[in-house]
This record gives C-alpha cells, sequence and structure tokens, in this order.
C-alpha cells in the first residue's frame, strides 16, 4: 500500500502484511542522478523553453545544483549522440586501400585486423556491385587478392548455413555489414582426414552483426556460420583469409566423417564466374 514520499518525490510504500516499507525505483535515465523521472523531463523542458534556472527551481521544486547537473548531463550524452551518428561507414574501395597497407607481420597475429574490423564500419551500399544471391547456396564473391590475403563478401539468404570446416590453418577475419549470423565453433577430438574419420563437438556459439567482427581462433578453427529462419534477413558476411586457400577440410558431427573439398568463387571482382 502507499505509504507517503520519499525525500526525493519518489513514492513510498508498505507491505500490509509484513510492515516492511521500501521506496519505488530510482530512475536511472540520468546517468546515477537519483530523482524523479518527470520532474528531470519537466525540468529540460522549462530549461529548453527560456525559463530561467531560478525559475525551473521553484516550479519543479529541484534543487538548483541538481537542474545544473542535469543540464550537464544533456549536454554530454547530447555530444555523445551526435558522435555516434557522426561514425564514418567507409566504402570498400577505402576499406580494400587500408586493408592493403598493412605489413605481412599484422596477418600473422588475428588482434590487429579484428581492431581494424571493428574501427572500420562498411558502408554496406558499396558493396552492391559484388553480390550475388542464390536460394540454393551462399555464394562465395572475391573482392580483392594479393600473396598475403583475400577478401570475399559471402551472401546468405535466410536458413543458409555452411558445412562446419577448417580454414587450412590460415588466420580468418569476419565482419558482418549487414545482417546477424552464428558462428558455431567445434572441438575436434580426433580427426583423421585420409581415412575420412573424425570426432568433433559443438562448443559455443556467437553472433557477428554490424557492431561485433570476429576472428577465428587459431588454436579451434573449426566452426560453420549459419543465417538461421529466426533471424529473418539476409547477411552479408565479409571474410578476409591469410593467406588464401581454395580448399579446406569439411566435418560431419553426426556422421563422423571429414573431407577435403575444393572451394570456388561464385563471381571475381563483380563478374561472374563461368564454371
Ligand atoms: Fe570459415
Amino acid at each position: 500500500m502507499k505509504f507517503g514520499k520519499h525525500r526525493h518525490g519518489l513514492g513510498r510504500f508498505r507491505c500490509a502484511q509484513c510492515g516492511k516499507t521500501y521506496t519505488e525505483d530510482h530512475s536511472r535515465l540520468f546517468g546515477g542522478m537519483i530523482l524523479p523521472e518527470d520532474k528531470a523531463l519537466l525540468a529540460i523542458q522549462l530549461l529548453l523553453e527560456g525559463t530561467s534556472v531560478r525559475s525551473t527551481e521553484r516550479i519543479t521544486q529541484l534543487h538548483r545544483d541538481t537542474i545544473l547537473r542535469l543540464l550537464l548531463l544533456c549536454v554530454i550524452l547530447f555530444r555523445e549522440q551526435t558522435m555516434a551518428t557522426a561514425i564514418k561507414h567507409v566504402p570498400i574501395q577505402n576499406f580494400v586501400a587500408e586493408l592493403r597497407k598493412f605489413p605481412e607481420a599484422t596477418f600473422d597475429r588475428t588482434e590487429q585486423v579484428r581492431q581494424f574490423l571493428q574501427d572500420t564500419p562498411l558502408n554496406p551500399d558499396s558493396l552492391a556491385p559484388y553480390l550475388t544471391w542464390d536460394r540454393q547456396h551462399y555464394t562465395r564473391n572475391l573482392i580483392d587478392k594479393t600473396p598475403l590475403y583475400e577478401l570475399i563478401a559471402v551472401c546468405w539468404e535466410v536458413g543458409q548455413a555452411s558445412s562446419v570446416h577448417n580454414h587450412r590453418d590460415q588466420n580468418c577475419w569476419m565482419a558482418v555489414p549487414s545482417g546477424r549470423l552464428l558462428v558455431e565453433n567445434f572441438h575436434v577430438a580426433h580427426q583423421d582426414i585420409a581415412g575420412g574419420k573424425c570426432a568433433i563437438k559443438a562448443t559455443e556459439i556467437v553472433e557477428m552483426n554490424p557492431s561485433h567482427p570476429c576472428a577465428v581462433d587459431p588454436l579451434a578453427p573449426v566452426h560453420r556460420v549459419l543465417n538461421p529462419r529466426e533471424f529473418n534477413q539476409r547477411a552479408v558476411s565479409l571474410h578476409v583469409y591469410s593467406r588464401p586457400f581454395d580448399s579446406c577440410v569439411v566435418y560431419s558431427a553426426e556422421q563422423g566423417t571429414c573431407g577435403e573439398i575444393q572451394l570456388h568463387y561464385t563471381t571475381e571482382y563483380g563478374k561472374p564466374v563461368l564454371s
């Protein structure tokens, strides 16, 4: 039941059974400030309309120091918001130009390229010339290739998934400029590639999206990528492989089998590959 007011104007309540009293949740809408949300909003509205701090203090019954702190917080939040919207999504041409600047040693470790992907969100519209879609299978579209790396855009229709595979001991980084994807990682307990037998077990699933690129762990490189039906949208992933490779091993956890396959591009530099 209601039980008066807290000194900050928040409602107090008392349990009818045990008699214990408590205060309604303090609003955290304004950082760490503890004050009623309606009063804070009213104060901001009054200040925006040109009301003086003294008048705002009288109308809202908030202390002037509280009003000034609120004002300062609004300025900080506005600046953060402005900076967030000012983050540049770079076109693929600039992305490639930056990637080509990295020295050879950069590709021998995973962190620097992963950080580059994190700090360099891609403008998905600039990928349009490279993207192809196939209802039967995801497509692999080559964007750039040097002796150090290859850069591929993979297009995933809703519900499509890769096989469980490795990367031939090469490093791999993935970003998702549009949509969302899951990466399911596997632990290989045993593999006999020549004999076609393996024992693998799923260990974890992580989500990739425009804010979360990832690097494949060189110590646990077996995984698959999927665009589950419940995500209900197409996705595009960008893959950096170093060094380039044109075959890999695919695994079946259910069958306990594995084997080498050749990899192909659907398009190269925006043009269909003739099969
Ligand atoms: Fe992969």
